[in-house]
């Protein structure tokens, strides 16, 4: 009982912390074009000019796309990009990585 009352302040933080964007891309939008005006806000050029580092288990076109459409603790999720659209910046993000 006492472990519930404790966790609840939590499952709501968590709740309001995980954002669904309701970002939709323009028919024809190039992975570029979707990242420059959904994703540019916060992740910005590294020194080098490329936007991501990714390990290895992220460095794939499905692991980018799960990322977009389920999102994380601080990323809204981008339900609304999906396939051809989903694709193209799914292949921008790893063009734009830094091979570790
Ligand atoms: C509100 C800010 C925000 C927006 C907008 C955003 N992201 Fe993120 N993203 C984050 C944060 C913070 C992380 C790192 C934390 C994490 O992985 O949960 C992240 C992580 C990622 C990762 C994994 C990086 C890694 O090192 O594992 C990818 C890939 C990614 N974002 C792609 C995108 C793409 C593509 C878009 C546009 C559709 C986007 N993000 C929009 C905040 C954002």
């Amino acid at each position: 009982m006492k472990g519930l009352i404790v966790g609840m302040p939590i499952v709501l933080l968590l709740a309001a912390c995980s954002k669904t964007s309701d970002y939709a891309p323009a028919s024809g939008a190039t992975g570029e074009d979707i990242f420059k005006s959904a994703c540019v806000e916060c992740h910005t050029p590294k020194v080098g000019g490329h936007y991501f580092e990714l390990d290895p288990d992220m460095n794939t076109v499905a692991a980018v796309s799960n990322k977009i459409n389920e999102g994380s603790f601080a990323m809204p999720a981008f339900a609304q990009i999906q396939g051809e659209a989903l694709q193209e910046l799914s292949e921008y993000v790893l063009t734009n990585t830094k091979a570790e």
